[in-house]
């Protein structure tokens, strides 16, 4: 098997080579005059991995041209570890494209593999035999490796909760949900559901960080349960404007990603678990 790095992903891939002995193939990308990509890979192929997160609208046009420029091959895999559009899974209102459906429609592949993807139930409009990993495992590892004082890892809301007992789970590190207590008619309380966090360090798990609002805020209402140090975890550092100050700004020790979109954060490697399921 050969991989191929695409322009969002290419340390991953290099990384994910290395594991498993693999050649890297070199492509082509350039640009026309009026805008379009191109790309061009340069070797014959048999079987291939393919390796692109989607974070912008190009990198999903460069995931498809990669596809398409395999067509020969005997075999394709696809590993998308961010699937961009993913948090677009439902209809709000009428009329709306359920975009997360529309994009992995587009996805032709023997096989495809995405990582802690926003919806799971997305995987079957992928065209191919799809699976999610899950890198929450590995983050827990690094978490553990930090040495805190008394850890316990907190999802902001129920829809993280399994990313956090995940991370945590034969670790020996606590975890927890955040929930919403209402006091009075006009007083919520928001709180770790079970554990009490004074004096702890704290570490906050979400599938994605991108404006850094729902961290923020989280933070916000943990550090009145006088916690100790507080940190941000997510599988997917999407990160936009001025997200990394924000978070920091709000009392953030560090932030802990992956490397399924490759950023300074991204401590955390995704290649192994890539790779062992491609084994
Ligand atoms: C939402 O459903 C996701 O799980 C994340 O909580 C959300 O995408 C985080 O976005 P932001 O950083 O902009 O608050």
């Amino acid at each position: 098997m050969k991989i191929i790095g695409g322009s969002a992903s290419q340390l991953l891939a290099s990384r994910v080579a290395s594991r498993l002995g693999c050649e890297l193939i070199r492509v082509e990308y350039k640009r026309f005059p009026d805008g379009e990509s191109y790309v061009r890979v340069q070797d014959d192929i048999d079987e291939v991995l393919i390796i692109q997160s989607t974070v912008v609208d190009s990198d999903w046009i460069c995931l498809l041209q990669l596809i398409d420029a395999c067509e020969g091959a005997k075999h394709i895999r696809v590993v998308i570890p961010y699937v961009g559009y993913a948090r677009q899974d439902s209809q709000s209102h009428p009329g709306e494209a359920i975009s997360a459906r529309a994009l992995a429609k587009t996805v032709h592949a023997d096989e495809i593999f995405t990582i802690n993807i926003h919806n799971p139930s997305i995987l079957k409009y992928f065209s191919g035999k799809a699976r999610d990993l899950d890198a929450a495992p590995s983050i827990g590892r690094y978490v553990s490796s930090l040495k805190l004082n008394k850890p316990i890892i907190i999802a902001p809301d129920n829809g993280a909760r399994a990313l956090a007992e995940s991370a945590a789970s034969n670790l020996g590190i606590d975890f927890d949900v955040l929930e919403k207590k209402r006091l009075s008619g006009d007083e919520v309380e928001i709180r770790a559901k079970h554990l009490d966090v004074t004096d702890r360090d704290v570490v906050i798990i979400d599938d994605i960080i991108s404006t850094g609002g729902t961290m923020a805020e989280t933070i916000e209402l943990l550090r009145r349960q006088k916690p100790n140090d507080i940190y941000t975890a997510c599988v997917h550092p999407v990160l936009v404007r001025d997200a990394v100050s924000r978070l920091f700004q709000a009392g953030a020790k560090d932030i802990i990603a992956t490397d399924t979109i490759e950023k300074g954060v991204s401590v955390v490697s995704v290649a192994p678990i890539i790779a062992e399921a491609l084994k």
